[in-house]
């Protein structure tokens, strides 16, 4: 087989130059005086699995609302497949929504919840039952076909809602924290279960979450949002490792923020001060040519933070502090401290240690030695305030 130089092109093409399975463009909407959204825009790929994670509030249903047509756009458009379906019924668009609340008909069966859709959209007998036992048996639910919804754990009640949005054979599948009322070990299974089946059967999913984790395990990409705005979008790495500013540094992970000045910088590295005290060089990632106030804020990783009971006598120590324990929380697996960076630090700084110290060296008030790598300073936004 040959393939056309566009052929070619379009396999090696990265996600970006590939035509959009759904973009919205710029889109505003309120509710009342309260504006949750404007000039929103963003694109889905075709098969891509993209979690939108943010604070409550956010706007994360609503703009799932407005991709299924269940909410009218102040302005803006929304396009499916190149086509605009920012007029048309929710019924007419080529999408499925999986709400937390599995919204199952309590008088139905496994089986007449998963047609449903099917005979009310005229398919033959003969195509409902095979699509039903096809988006059963993906998820595991065959054998379950009679029973009632109340006769089903949580966990199945969710691939039913799953099932039935699965047999409708859309392009674009809508979940709204479809995990959120199962218990831990379940949540566990289900994301990788989910994945799966995303992955084989090549549909797009649009998930909202309130868990990180979830996010990082399941996600192709994460829009992590702020107040209806888009704060940081990227794969699940560059989100927790390339965090651009604090929100997204705290929201994706934990982490220390600190203050620094820009003492110089080059195109490659900036040399900072960070809370007046530590020097260091860290990667150029740009906001510090930006920062008129001359500070930028700075994020270390707990999990990056080391800490010695003795002055470590390594060649290269990176950057070293003599720091007061304030409190120690034994996790373990791993364990939290709790330090005072300086004498006159704001914010408590906190190491997560897979093997920390002897417990007696982490009493509070005790002095040790916290150490991390330039390298693993993250820098942020500029700071605003002079
Ligand atoms: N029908 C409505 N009428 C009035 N205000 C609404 C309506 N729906 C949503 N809002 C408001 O719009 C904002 C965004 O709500 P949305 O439900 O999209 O948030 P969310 O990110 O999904 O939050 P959560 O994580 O709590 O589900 C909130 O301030 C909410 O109060
Ligand atoms: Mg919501």
């Amino acid at each position: 087989m040959t393939l056309t130089t566009e052929e070619k092109a379009a396999l090696k093409a990265p996600w970006g130059t590939v035509a959009p399975l759904l973009e919205i463009r710029g889109i505003s909407k309120s509710f009342g005086r309260a504006d949750v959204l404007s000039d929103f825009s963003l694109s889905v790929n075709p098969a891509e699995f993209l979690t939108l994670v943010g604070p409550s509030g956010c706007g994360k249903t609503t703009i799932l609302r407005l991709i299924a047509g269940f909410e009218k756009p102040r302005s803006g458009r929304i396009f499916l497949a190149g086509r605009d379906v920012t007029d048309l019924a929710p019924y007419r668009r080529d999408i499925h929504t999986v709400f937390q609340s599995y919204a199952l008909f309590p008088h139905y069966d496994v089986f007449e919840n998963v047609a449903f859709s099917l005979r009310i959209r005229g398919l033959e007998e003969e195509s409902v039952r095979e699509r039903v036992a096809e988006a059963l048996a993906l998820t595991k639910l065959a054998g379950l076909e009679r029973r009632k919804p109340d006769q089903l754990s949580g966990g199945q009640m969710q691939r039913v809602a799953l099932a039935r949005s699965l047999a409708g054979r859309p392009s674009l599948l809508l979940l709204d924290e479809p995990l959120g009322a199962l218990d831990l070990k379940l949540r566990r299974e289900m994301q990788l279960e989910l994945k799966n089946i995303q992955r084989r059967l090549g549909i797009a999913f649009v998930y909202v979450t309130h868990d990180q984790e979830e996010a990082t395990t399941m996600s192709d990409r994460i829009v992590v949002l702020n107040r209806g705005r888009i704060e940081q979008l990227g794969e699940p790495r560059e989100i927790y490792e390339k965090p651009r500013t604090s929100f997204v540094a705290n929201f994706m992970g934990a982490a220390n923020v600190l203050e620094a000045r820009v003492l110089s910088s080059s195109a490659s590295s900036v040399e900072l001060k960070i809370e007046d005290e530590i020097d260091c060089a860290v990667p150029n990632s740009g906001p510090a040519s930006a920062a008129p106030s001359g500070r930028v804020y700075v994020a270390v990783r707990p999990e990056r933070v080391a800490v010695h009971a003795q002055r470590p006598d390594d060649q290269a120590p990176g950057i070293l502090a003599r720091v007061q324990v304030k409190e120690h929380v034994f996790l373990g697996h791993s364990s939290q401290v709790y330090l005072k960076l300086f004498e006159k630090s704001r914010r408590p700084f906190w190491a997560l240690c897979r093997s920390a110290p002897m417990n007696g060296a982490l009493a509070p008030g005790q002095w040790v030695w916290a150490q991390f790598r330039p390298e693993d300073v993250l820098m942020l936004e500029p700071v605003e305030r002079t």
